[in-house]
């Protein structure tokens, strides 16, 4: 909810959710598709395009193909994306502010390190890049999360997707492999008993 409100988006936009396959991005498409956005994802793998696809997606592209972002950029026409809803930004940020539309925002939720753009891109289409972090979130605001995503289970337009599930005791093998991850399908979660 924070990432789309971050994001000022209206219904009738489009949004690329740039790393879709997994627990964040996965919840975004249900929530974008609920708002009435036109969603565009990307996944690594042929089972996560899928999984994209059954939740919300209109479309689906694969980030570990090279000419993955020409095809985007086809898709999408001369207008551009309004919003990028970014997992790893030190990847993708400068592709990304090569794809917003006339004053599209980038969300950057997720970076693993520094990238190079080049600011002349924002010039050009008055663009933004939006930070978020769900731990600077206040109380209330979790309060406002909260009753809006248990109002989304039940009614039904958000539906968690659990990926892969590790005991306790291997959470430091769980750790290791949501950085060496080989395909998201969902929210990584660890069983307490
Ligand atoms: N800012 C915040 O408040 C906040 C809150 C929660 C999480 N996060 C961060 O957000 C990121 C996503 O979290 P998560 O829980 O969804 O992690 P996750 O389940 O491990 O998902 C990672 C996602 O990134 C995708 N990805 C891999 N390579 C990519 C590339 N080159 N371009 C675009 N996407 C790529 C993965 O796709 P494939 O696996 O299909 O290749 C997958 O969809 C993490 O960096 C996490 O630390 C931030």
């Amino acid at each position: 909810m924070h990432l789309l409100s971050s994001a000022r988006v209206k219904a009738g936009e489009s949004v690329l959710v740039h790393g879709a396959s997994g627990g964040v991005g996965l919840a975004v498409c249900q929530i974008a598709r609920a708002y009435g956005l036109k969603v565009l994802g990307t996944a690594g793998t042929g089972e996560g395009q899928n999984i994209v696809l059954q939740n919300g997606a209109h479309e689906v592209f694969n980030h570990r193909e090279h000419n993955y972002i020409d095809k985007i950029k086809k898709s999408v026409g001369e207008k551009g994306i309004d919003v990028i809803i970014e997992m790893l930004a030190n990847v993708n940020l400068n592709n990304d502010l090569n794809l917003l539309s006339r004053g599209g925002r980038v969300i950057v939720v997720g970076s693993r390190g520094p990238i190079e753009i080049n600011p002349r891109d924002t010039m050009t289409k008055e663009s933004s890049i939006i930070g978020v972090a769900l731990y600077s979130s206040t109380k209330e605001e979790f309060r406002q999360y909260a009753a809006a995503l248990q109002a989304g289970m039940e009614i039904g337009w958000l539906k968690p997707v659990i990926g892969s599930q590790y005991s306790l005791e291997k959470v430091a093998q769980a750790h290791e492999n949501i950085i060496h991850s080989s395909g998201a399908t969902g929210k990584m979660i660890l069983l307490l008993e």
